[in-house]
């Protein structure tokens, strides 16, 4: 017997976009828990921003460490007012790529409705507009900002698409099914801290677009600024990854790009690196199935290249550590 795909087709923690599981969602954070939410990036693990026990289960869940702070995502530029300062180069960016994936990092305002934890005793905040209604969506029934990392166990594969979440958390953190997310891979961060602005990680904004609308680069990070999404050990797999290869040897499965021959999974048959990126972690899951390394085709290094390579990069780097 056939009946609605939202109580067929659903895991009991898969949850269907609907009123109700968005309620239901709503009421959980409300309540001090967490849910698996999509963004246009990659899915977050979502907590009420003003919630001390939601955000200790955020950390406990993922096995974060305390000293790494929480994105903030608010619905509007209003509810960024209220949580940061915001100097003209950030409303110029704002006006530019909000709702979008680019987080900005900016002085906090005192006495802000932030759980402290969340912010790992910075006195900045790294907050996002995101483009993505059920996010949204969920921030305006809650009425406050929402604070979500990418929803995967610490220094793993992002997760972009709802069975990710629940491969990760085992079941015990729901999830708001939005389908596969389309940028895939995380947004851009730039930090407004300092006297240039800085770019503390590549993301689903091509840093090239951001240059281009300031009309200067951005500078390189210094040491004293904190990202640990830029920390060597991260986005890791559990195979070996070996990158930049040509083929695959015995026991690596080939992940492609832009139809290598021979690849198990191509990233982009016709080498378009916005599809790459939208592939990157799920075929990366996909492909780590046991055997005991991963061949990855080189991705040329320009646009979306520089955050995919930046993520391979950290992904390989993790075992040698
Ligand atoms: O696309 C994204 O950004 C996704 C979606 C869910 O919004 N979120 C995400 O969160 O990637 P997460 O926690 O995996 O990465 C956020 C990065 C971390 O490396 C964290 O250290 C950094 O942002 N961060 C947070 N607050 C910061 C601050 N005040 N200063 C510098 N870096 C900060
Ligand atoms: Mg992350």
């Amino acid at each position: 017997m056939r009946g609605p795909k939202s109580q067929l087709s659903y895991p009991n923690m898969i949850w269907p976009v609907d009123d109700t599981h968005l309620d239901r969602a709503a009421q959980r954070l409300r309540a001090g828990g967490v849910v698996g939410v999509p963004t246009e990036t990659v899915y977050g693990l979502a907590a009420a921003a003003g919630s001390a026990a939601g955000v200790a289960a955020i950390y406990r869940h993922k096995g974060r460490p305390a000293i790494n702070p929480l994105i903030v995502h608010a619905d509007s530029l209003d509810m960024v007012r209220a949580l940061v300062e915001l100097p003209a180069l950030a409303l110029k960016l704002a006006a530019a790529f909000w709702p979008g994936p680019l987080t900005l990092v900016l002085p906090r305002r005192p006495g802000v409705a932030i759980a402290p934890a969340a912010l790992a005793g910075l006195d900045s905040v790294a907050v996002r507009v995101p483009a993505h209604a059920v996010m949204t969506g969920l921030i305006q029934r809650l009425g406050t900002p929402i604070v979500a990392p990418s929803a995967n166990r610490s220094g793993r594969l992002s997760a972009t698409r709802a069975a990710h979440v629940d491969e990760d958390f085992g079941g015990e953190v729901p999830v708001l099914d939005g389908g596969d997310c389309c940028a895939g891979i995380e947004s851009t961060i730039v930090s407004l801290l300092g006297d240039t602005p800085a770019l503390l990680r590549p993301g689903a904004l091509a840093s090239g677009q951001i240059e281009a609308m300031l009309g200067r680069p951005l500078a390189a990070p210094t040491s004293t600024i904190i990202a640990p999404g830029m920390l060597l050990r991260h986005y890791a797999p559990r195979a070996r990854l070996r990158l930049n290869a040509a083929a695959a040897v015995p026991g690596e499965s080939m992940l492609g790009f832009g139809g290598t021959p021979g690849a198990d999974l191509d990233l982009s048959p016709a080498g378009d690196l916005a599809e790459a990126a939208t592939n990157l972690f799920a075929m990366l899951r996909a492909l780590d199935d046991g055997r005991e390394a991963i061949a990855v085709a080189p991705i040329p290094a320009h646009g979306l290249g520089i955050a995919i390579n930046d993520r391979l990069r950290r992904a390989a780097q993790s075992q040698i550590e």
